[in-house]
């Protein structure tokens, strides 16, 4: 971002670096082309920013949504109804009328009673439902406690114990098309050896349903791809091309299945930072603080899973500046309102602006307005 436009900009605010969204998806979807069965779909809740939902729909991804607000958004940026997913443990009546009445590609449903609900709502409204069934496969995937998804004390999925019955009920509801089985099993996974084990697990139940008579079209290996917070300018990209070919080498699957894959925070992480400006250089006896004018209302991910995000001395006046530690804090009257402690940072001076970096995804859109502070904003560049 030019130096200028940098320094006359109000802050906090997101800044997106679109022309890396782009290359984002160029190298997603040529990794994801190693295999034709492969499908991507955008999970929407890491940025549902409208004009960053409408490059990833114009570039032919579908779109992974969890509420019918996501539905909506999805609709309105142009990703159309049969590549829109719908996943979730609570999904109201009205929202499961919404996707049925667009017919979206697949409800991905986490219970018994819900499937019986889909059904009457379908029923009546003279539709079919198409499904999948979300599957708990109670695999570790090494991630923080509040993002792991895939174990037994989660509230995802359907237990492997009542796979056979879920499974049996679907098939014998009149209103219900079972297509397909979903997993999940967390986010900002970087032990890629987490989807090998998923990928033996979801062998065998697609073995145990084959021997059973019955064939899934559609085997969904949700999202959960991680990227590198601590060294995003080394790695801008993840990795698609190792991920992709871990499933093409593990997974087992028959010419006529698709496999679809739900990324998010992947796509769009590293694409944005939130800008910050310093107000005040506190020295404290034991702590030096900067404080800046963003706080967890801005970005909440340090506060909520003690997540780092590289912290940057932006602009051209940096040089010859002694290096100093400081504890990076927000303005919100919250003692976890801490972005990161003991960051070595060029001396820092009121007004200079710091690019917390990495924040592309589940940043903009888990802001809040919490101590009556006003949204972000952005700026695409
Ligand atoms: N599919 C399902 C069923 C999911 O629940 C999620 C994320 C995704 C796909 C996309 O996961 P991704 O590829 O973005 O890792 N707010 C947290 C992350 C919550 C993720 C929730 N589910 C954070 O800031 O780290």
């Amino acid at each position: 971002m030019e130096n200028d436009l940098l320094k006359s900009t109000s802050t906090p605010i997101y800044y997106y670096d679109i022309a890396l969204l782009r290359r984002t998806i160029e190298s997603l979807l040529s990794a994801a082309s190693i295999d034709h069965r492969f499908k991507v779909h955008y999970a929407v809740k890491a940025n549902t920013r409208a004009e960053i939902l409408a490059i990833i729909s114009a570039a032919g991804l579908g779109a992974d949504c969890v509420s019918g607000g996501e539905i909506k958004a999805a609709l309105n940026a142009g990703f159309p109804a049969d590549k829109i997913v719908f996943a979730g443990v609570g999904k109201t009546d009205k929202e499961i009328k919404l996707g049925l009445s667009h017919d979206i590609e697949c409800f991905n449903v986490e219970s018994m009673p819900e499937l019986e609900v889909i059904n009457r709502l379908a029923a009546k409204m003279g539709t079919t439902a198409n499904i999948a069934i979300r599957v708990n496969p109670e695999i570790d995937a090494h991630t923080h406690k509040y993002i792991t998804t895939g174990l037994s004390e989660n509230k995802f999925g359907i237990p492997m114990s009542q796979l056979d019955e879920t499974v049996d009920l679907a098939l014998s509801l009149p209103n219900i098309r079972l297509k397909g089985l979903h997993f999940h099993i967390g986010s900002q996974l970087t032990v890629l050896d987490s989807y090998r084990l998923l990928c033996e697990r979801a062998n065998e139940i697609i073995e145990h349903f084959r021997s059973r008579g019955v064939e899934f079209e559609i085997i969904n290996v949700g999202g959960g791809l991680g990227i590198d917070y601590d060294n995003p300018d080394a790695h801008p990209i993840p990795d698609f091309r190792s991920y992709f070919q871990l499933f093409k080498q593990h997974l087992k699957i028959k010419p006529s299945q698709q496999v679809h894959f739900e990324l998010g925070r992947a796509i769009v992480a590293q694409c944005g930072s939130l800008l910050t400006r310093v107000l005040y250089i506190k020295e404290c006896p034991t702590r030096r603080f900067a404080i800046v004018d963003a706080g967890m209302t801005d970005l909440i991910r340090p506060a909520l899973y003690q997540a780092r995000h590289a912290i940057q001395l932006t602009g051209d006046d940096i040089t010859g500046r002694p290096m100093m530690r400081y504890d990076v804090v927000g303005p919100i009257c919250e003692s976890s309102d801490v972005f990161d402690t003991d960051v070595e940072l060029p001396e820092l001076r009121r007004g200079d602006i710091l690019a917390i970096r990495s924040a592309g995804a589940y940043g903009e859109i888990m802001a809040s307005q919490y101590n009556m502070r006003p949204l972000p904003g952005a700026i695409l560049d």
